[in-house]
């Protein structure tokens, strides 16, 4: 078997067979296959798809290319969770605390930000000391101790994924369905949960910007879990706007905390209570689905998610004084107005362009290893279907570096389309996907 044969099978658009598929990820994991032909058969999948035979042969392959965690020692369910990807997605950080109050074991392991969305390591990160690099005996303990850790993705979870998903951004390969179900459904299989629970986000912030394809990812991304042998459930959310209040890592820290507190944006609840109800669900927990909400709405009621929250913040050495005292959180010197010039309505909104101008402004990486700025960020302050007059502000840019942030404003005046006519509020939630 050699590679140039694999890559002429996908670009003739015939079927992989599940050895080539494995001889592919075992010899370009350990370094046998170069960048450029990987490249080569990316983009033959990313033209040609594959059948979800040949998906789910390669989710496996990526999973079995490193360690798969072995969490049989911690009792219950365990339920993990994962997201595609959002501009102000902090749901993580807010629901699995919620989870874990119900005495259901959290173990979750989160990306860094790459491109323009965030990522809930760094956003945990922007508290003071919060330690996300758990060895797994201390993750082992911790679950044990108070129920809950949150960690970066270990070096060995799915090491296949990490080098394609590198290849994947700069090669223009990153929006392929196959790709992207055996990226997320490899890291999960191999992260140890026993049943899994998807976020897949849909619209101008997401991956997946059209309704139907972010639906075909979602429906693909269960079966091939249940394939596998792990029940699981797609959540479809809206990213035609941002999620929540704030995007930044600090801001986003601290909407996380503000709704814990039951001071929590409308979207932003909905979308926890939802994802909860069904991680209660599959840890069997509850009777209804709307039974569950109201249980999770209880437990921002009564404080249980957020003293969950502030054990999880001390168990990790991070400095929990900011639970009570949000303004010790960093924060940016400057906060710039981004000013709409029109009356109308808020029709649309290019959300990727408000991820990015975090960015622009050193709150995220435009490569691997940059340092990142965690104070800065945006503040939404009208969303679709609001009502604007001119003058009125859209977003305020939260920065360090005045002429950086000036130079934002423009681009995020643009992303706003004003409607004269009046515009309905939009959905967080657009569909539920099981047993697809
Ligand atoms: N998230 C991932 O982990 N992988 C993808 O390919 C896309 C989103």
């Amino acid at each position: 078997m050699n590679i140039g044969e694999i890559i002429k099978c996908k670009r003739d658009c015939q079927e992989l067979s599940t050895e080539q598929i494995e001889y592919f990820i075992k010899e370009y994991t350990c370094g046998n296959i170069a960048d450029y032909q990987a490249s080569s058969l990316l983009m033959a999948i990313y033209l040609n798809g594959m059948t979800e035979r040949e998906i789910l042969d390669l989710t496996i392959a990526m999973s079995k290319s490193g360690e798969i965690l072995d969490l049989s020692s911690i009792d219950g369910v365990k339920v993990d969770k994962h997201s595609t990807g959002g501009v102000g997605d902090k749901i993580t950080m807010i629901v699995m605390p919620l989870v874990a109050s119900f005495g259901v074991p959290v173990i979750k392991m989160s990306g860094r930000g790459l491109g323009y969305t965030q990522g809930t390591a760094d956003k945990l990160e922007a508290i003071p000391n919060f330690k996300v690099g758990l060895e797994m005996d201390e993750m082992i303990r911790n679950v044990k101790r108070i129920g809950i850790a949150l960690m970066t993705q270990s070096e060995n979870i799915a090491p296949a994924d990490k080098k394609l998903y590198a290849l994947r951004d700069v090669t223009g390969t990153v929006e392929s369905i196959p790709l992207i179900v055996s990226s997320v459904m490899s890291k999960k299989l191999a992260a140890g949960a026993d049943k899994i629970l998807l976020e897949v986000t849909c619209g101008s912030g997401a991956f997946m910007e059209n309704e139907m394809r972010a639906r075909t990812l979602a429906e693909t991304m269960v079966r091939v879990g249940n394939l596998a042998g792990k029940e699981t459930i797609g959540v479809l959310t809206n990213m035609n706007q941002p999620l929540g209040r704030f995007c930044g890592n600090a801001l986003e820290a601290k909407e996380a905390i503000e709704t814990l507190k039951g001071k929590g944006e409308s979207d932003v609840v909905e979308v926890c209570c939802v994802l909860g109800a069904y991680m209660l669900k599959m840890a069997g927990i509850g009777t209804s689905i709307v039974e569950n909400m109201k249980a999770i709405q209880g437990k921002i009621d009564s404080g249980e998610g957020l003293e969950k929250f502030r054990e999880l913040v001390q168990r990790q050495w991070g400095d929990s004084r900011v639970i009570d005292e949000p303004e010790r959180l960093m924060t940016a010197k400057y906060k710039v107005p981004v000013l709409i010039d029109e009356d109308g309505f808020v029709s649309e909104i290019e959300t990727k362009n408000i991820g990015q101008a975090v960015v622009n402004i050193g709150g995220g990486r435009l490569e691997k290893g940059d340092t990142i700025d965690y104070s800065v960020g945006i503040e939404v302050e009208k969303k679709i279907g609001d009502n604007v007059k001119v003058g009125d502000v859209l977003l305020y840019i939260h920065a360090n570096d005045e002429k950086k942030a000036k130079e934002q404003v423009e681009f995020l005046k643009k992303s706003y389309k004003i409607s004269k006519k009046p515009v309905e509020k939009i959905k967080a939630i657009l569909d539920i996907v099981e047993n697809a």
